[in-house]
């Protein structure tokens, strides 16, 4: 890490003072939470209804992306015509209706119904040598059928996704940069899409000052005044990454924003979470990070074909085939028993919460009018931690006493393991003083979460 940065973490406080000690801060109240880590990409069967409701409200489900991807002929998007546009939109729209029985924004992913996973550097691309017309056109044609069949209210226009990776976009950056402000001009044209929203840039690396796919767009959607109402972006890298980690991002991007003049924006990580995180201690890590930085987050994906649009990206597994994308016996998988403790157990407030110096653990915690609740998760790494929780007397406890801590196991090591509900690993008395109680963490495996509680 160049030294400036290290020094804006440090004037920002950002370094907890050791690496093994996460905290939760009683005292400090961050407000309910809308579950903003309960969205996810794909994982929606075209089939309306083909999950059952319980699934989906169990988790607090409040974020949906599609745009009918990996459909194959005859609904491989615009470029093979408008018959096989006509798929996707069907697709697409199949989805929409879905998030929006659950109430969940829908982020439209207009680069699918393009096509992209149907091309090559060969094909031709919006605006090769300079002729937007065939672009134009789609933009306008999805911007009426969306219209036409009352998708506008809780829709999200996500540009144009991972300009940067390869498979996504064959041409320049300059090229893309061109795109994406042509559509959001497009976009605003039209007061009839007054209500939609418009994120990007969606970029699968991160804002940091030397990344130009960040630098040139924020430098131009600034001087032609085309600013998205969400920055997006993916974190879906390695641990190893320094930059993978809205500890970091957060920091970064505002000063990114601030070298361009640009306001602050609602933060969207629109795919979050690698193969490997797709546990239960990994989904735990995650969560606390987003709720830390009030950041939507959508699970990435990392399935293909037709289950790519089943099993809520990984968070369902079916009984007998997971494979099977008609098979309906759905069984949750491991990480769902976060997700359902965080939405329906962990009510009440949020409270100020850091994580480990080593960014390897992390916390998410709720004060209700019964419990205090303390998720904890590790970015699939064994180890002993620590967790601090300050200002017991906050909650009405005294200062110094004991507290009987409940724990639950979050299990699991594969997606496709059926895992009906947590475990019940015991009460634990312990003492305290200086309104301060530290229990240790015993990390044995990479996967396990876990969930703490005691009465107040
Ligand atoms: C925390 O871990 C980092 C990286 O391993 C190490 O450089 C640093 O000295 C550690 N800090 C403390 C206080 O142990
Ligand atoms: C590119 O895709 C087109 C359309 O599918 C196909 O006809 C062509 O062979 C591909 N070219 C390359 C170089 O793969
Ligand atoms: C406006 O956007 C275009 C790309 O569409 C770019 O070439 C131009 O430099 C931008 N203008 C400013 C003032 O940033
Ligand atoms: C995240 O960055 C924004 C500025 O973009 C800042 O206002 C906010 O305080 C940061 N969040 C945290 C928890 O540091
Ligand atoms: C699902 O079932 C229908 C009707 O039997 C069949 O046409 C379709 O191919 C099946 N889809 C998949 C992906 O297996
Ligand atoms: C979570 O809340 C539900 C509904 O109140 C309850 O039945 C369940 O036992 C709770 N689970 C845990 C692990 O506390």
């Amino acid at each position: 890490m160049p030294l400036s940065l290290l020094a804006i973490f440090l004037a920002a406080g950002l370094v907890s003072a050791d690496n093994i000690t996460a905290t939760v801060n009683l005292g400090v109240s961050k407000g309910r939470s809308v579950h903003r880590a309960s969205g996810f990409i794909y994982g929606i069967p075209d089939t309306l209804n083909q999950i059952p409701d319980h699934w989906y409200t169990d988790i607090g489900f409040n974020y949906g992306r599609a745009g009918g991807a990996q459909l194959d002929t005859p609904a491989r998007g615009w470029i093979w015509g408008i018959d096989e546009y006509q798929g996707r939109l069907e697709s697409t729209l199949s989805n929409y209706q879905t998030c929006r029985k659950y109430g969940a924004p829908f982020i439209l992913l207009p680069h699918d119904v393009w096509g992209t996973d149907h091309t090559n550097s060969s094909t031709v691309w919006p605006g090769d040598n300079g002729d937007w017309s065939d672009w134009d056109k789609f933009v306008k044609t999805l911007m009426g059928d969306l219209e036409a069949n009352n998708a506008l209210e809780g829709l999200v226009w996500d540009i144009w996704n991972e300009p940067d990776i390869s498979i996504f976009w064959r041409r320049s950056q300059q090229q893309w940069i061109d795109l994406y402000i042509r559509t959001h001009k497009l976009l605003r044209e039209n007061p009839k899409y007054d209500i939609v929203e418009i994120s990007g840039p969606s970029l699968a690396l991160r804002p940091v000052s030397g990344n130009t796919w960040w630098t040139d767009w924020l430098d131009q959607i600034a001087g032609n005044d085309t600013v998205p109402e969400q920055y997006s972006y993916h974190l879906e890298g390695g641990s190893e990454e320094w930059d993978n980690d809205l500890q970091n991002t957060n920091a970064t991007l505002a000063a990114l924003l601030k070298t361009y003049n640009l306001p602050d924006r609602q933060i969207n990580i629109n795919e979050y979470a690698n193969h490997g995180e797709q546990v239960p201690a990994g989904a735990a890590w995650w969560i606390s990070r987003l709720e830390r930085y009030d950041a939507f987050g959508l699970r990435g994906n990392w399935l293909s074909g037709w289950t790519l649009h089943d099993l809520m990206a990984n968070l369902l597994t079916k009984v007998s085939n997971p494979s099977d994308y008609n098979a309906t016996d759905y069984a949750a998988a491991p990480e769902f028993q976060v997700y359902k403790y965080y939405n329906l157990n962990m009510t009440g407030s949020r409270v100020e919460t850091v994580g480990t110096g080593d960014r390897l653990f992390d916390v998410y915690a709720t004060v209700d009018s019964d419990k205090v609740r303390i998720l904890s998760g590790t970015r699939i790494t064994s180890g002993n931690w620590q967790i601090t929780v300050d200002k017991l007397s906050a909650v009405g406890l005294a200062t110094e006493g004991s507290v009987d801590i409940q724990t639950w196991g979050f299990a699991g090591t594969s997606i496709y393991e059926e895992v009906d509900a947590p475990s019940d690993r015991g009460v634990v008395t312990h003492t305290y003083a200086g309104d301060t109680l530290t229990f240790p963490i015993y990390q044995t495996d990479a996967s396990t979460a876990w969930a703490f509680e005691f009465s107040r």
